[in-house]
C-alpha cells in the first residue's frame, strides 16, 4: 500500500468537476443518440438540448478555470515518479483544452451552418462564423474527431484514478470526493 494522500481539493472545484462531468457524458451520449435520428421534431429537440449543455460546459470551464487558479490545487501523491506527475499534468492540459475545443467547435458548426445557438431556450448568442455549408461539413468532421479525443482522454483519466483507488490505495478519488473525506489508510 502507498502513503495515502489526504490533500483535497476546494469544494466549489469538487462540484465543478462532477457537475461538468454529468454535463459532458449527457451532451455526448445525446450527440451520438442525433447522430442515429432521421431528421424530425425529437432530433431538433435533442440538438438544442445538446447545444444548450455544450455551452453550460463552456461558462462552467470559465469559471472552473478562475477558481483553480484562486483555489488550493493539492500535490500529486508523493509516491508517483516525476514522469508519472508529468504525464498526469499533461492528461488534465488535454481535458483542459479539449473541454474548450469540443463546445467550441459545435458552435462553430452550428454558425456556419447558419442555424442559430439560443442557449436555454433564451439566450441568443452570436454567430461567430460566416454561413458556409463546405466549411460546416468540415467543422462536423471536426466536432465528431474532438469528441472521439475528448472520450478516449476521459476514459484514459478515469483508469488511472481508478488504479490509484483500488490498485496503490493512496486515497487519490479522496480529493475530489463531495462530502467528507475519508482516508483509505487502514
Ligand atoms: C462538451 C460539449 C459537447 C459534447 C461532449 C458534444 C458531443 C457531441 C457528439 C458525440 C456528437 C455526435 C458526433 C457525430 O455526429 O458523430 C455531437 C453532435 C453535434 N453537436 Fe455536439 N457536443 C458538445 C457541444 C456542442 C455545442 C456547444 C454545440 C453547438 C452550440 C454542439 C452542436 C452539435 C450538433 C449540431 C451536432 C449534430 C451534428 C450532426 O448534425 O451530425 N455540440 N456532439
Amino acid at each position: 500500500m502507498k502513503p495515502a494522500n489526504n490533500a483535497r481539493y476546494a469544494a466549489p472545484m469538487v462540484l465543478l468537476h462532477w457537475l461538468m462531468a454529468i454535463l459532458i457524458v449527457t451532451a455526448f451520449a445525446v450527440g451520438l443518440k442525433i447522430w442515429s435520428l432521421p431528421l424530425s421534431p425529437l432530433r431538433l429537440k435533442l440538438i438544442l438540448g445538446h447545444k444548450s449543455a455544450g455551452i453550460a460546459v463552456l461558462l462552467l470551464l470559465a469559471l472552473r478555470v478562475i477558481v483553480r487558479l484562486a483555489s488550493h490545487v493539492p500535490p500529486l501523491p508523493a509516491h508517483m515518479s516525476p514522469i508519472e506527475q508529468r504525464l498526469a499534468h499533461l492528461g488534465h492540459l488535454a481535458l483542459y483544452v479539449l473541454m474548450l475545443a469540443v463546445p467550441l467547435s459545435g458552435w462553430a458548426m452550428s454558425s456556419a451552418y447558419g442555424i442559430p445557438v439560443v442557449f436555454l431556450g433564451v439566450l441568443h448568442l452570436p454567430e461567430w462564423i460566416a454561413s458556409d455549408p463546405t466549411l460546416a461539413e468540415q467543422l462536423r468532421w471536426l466536432h465528431r474527431g474532438l469528441n472521439l479525443l475528448l472520450a478516449l482522454t476521459i476514459v484514459g483519466h478515469a483508469f488511472f484514478a481508478l488504479k490509484h483507488h483500488f490498485f496503490d490505495h493512496d486515497g487519490m478519488l479522496n480529493r475530489m470526493r463531495l462530502g467528507g473525506s475519508r482516508s483509505m489508510e487502514k
